[in-house]
């Protein structure tokens, strides 16, 4: 058994939250001495930027990985966080995507192997997508982090994302798990944000992270300086809310809650079968509390 774990963070939409969080778990997991390597699996390279690295000057990257290099070691760069390294990302990622001709899907699995000795956790950023580099990054890892913007259409894509990584799990990773289900970029404010979490929290249970990340200016201004919130601005609510998320998987790890979610991906899939039919109830209910908040406030206005 090998002691360290590997999450790649997914979701095929984009803009849900996947680098934010890729970049700020991986450097709480630093502040909290664990030793965390950052794979940028993606070829637009957000991860590998937002930590102030310009990807374009770079010879050694991700690339090497995929190509099946043997000097991986050339491709680990030092990061202005504690404890954090990382793997850049690469445009050229996409020419491999684009011309592959047999698709390897242990190609990430085999490189990471050999890196687990050297890190405690090693986060992978994913692309908004299904495709080649996405599938070796579930190959290659121990779990499955999906963040989830907490709004009406949360739902849209994700039967694909789970059964596409039960797929994964019966073909060629059988020990996959799901490490949880993050709600972002929530909004207390916000009616239907609330419900959106009520919703999903029914549907998924404690499949949902308890810790939810709010949406904090913060946290999408950071990048802009190259760092992480937590060299930008600790005080912050986004801080708390990924030094949280990263206590919470910390504490995942030492209790045998995942194999129990583990198993319950089938599950999830029978309950979600009409995924549209939850996505509107939800949309209902909203606009229900929506006309009973205006009719109050008009009532209180005459
Ligand atoms: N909690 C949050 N609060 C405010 N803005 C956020 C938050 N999380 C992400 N963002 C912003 O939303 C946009 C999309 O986030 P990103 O992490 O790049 O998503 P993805 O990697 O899934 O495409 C970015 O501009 C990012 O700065
Ligand atoms: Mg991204």
């Amino acid at each position: 058994m090998s002691l360290s774990k590997v999450i790649a963070i997914a979701n095929q939409k984009g803009g849900v939250g996947k680098t934010t969080t890729a970049i700020n778990l991986s450097s709480a997991l630093g502040i909290f001495e664990q030793k965390v390597l950052l794979i940028d699996a993606d070829p637009q390279a957000n991860a590998t930027s937002g930590l102030g690295i310009l990807p374009k000057n770079l010879s050694n990257s991700i690339v090497n990985l995929f190509r099946g290099d043997s000097d991986i070691e050339l491709c680990i760069l030092d990061t202005q966080s504690p404890n954090l390294k990382i793997i850049p990302g690469s445009i050229k990622l996409a020419e491999i995507e684009i011309n592959i001709k047999t698709p390897h899907l242990n190609r990430l699995k085999s490189a990471v192997e050999t890196l687990r000795n050297q890190f405690d956790y090693i986060i992978i950023d994913c692309s908004p997508s299904l495709g080649y580099l996405t599938l070796n990054s579930f190959v290659a890892a121990d779990s499955i982090l999906i963040p989830v913007q907490c709004e009406f259409y949360a739902l849209d894509g994700l039967r694909k994302l789970l059964s596409t990584i039960r797929n994964i799990k019966k073909s060629y990773n059988p020990n996959l798990t799901i490490e949880g289900i993050l709600m972002t970029m929530y909004n207390g404010q916000l009616i239907h944000n609330k419900h959106v979490v009520n919703e999903l929290k029914l549907t998924f249970k404690d499949l949902i992270f308890k810790t939810i990340i709010k949406r904090n200016v913060n946290l999408s201004e950071a990048p802009s300086f190259g760092t992480s919130i937590f060299n930008y601005k600790i005080s912050s609510e986004g801080s708390t809310n990924y030094l949280n998320l990263s206590q919470e998987i910390m504490n995942n790890q030492t209790s045998n809650k995942q194999k129990h979610l583990g198993k319950k991906i089938s599950q999830i899939l029978k309950d979600t079968q009409d995924e549209n039919l939850i996505t509107s109830t939800a949309k209902e209910r909203s606009i229900d509390n929506l006309k009973e908040f205006s009719l109050k406030k008009r009532i209180t206005i005459n």
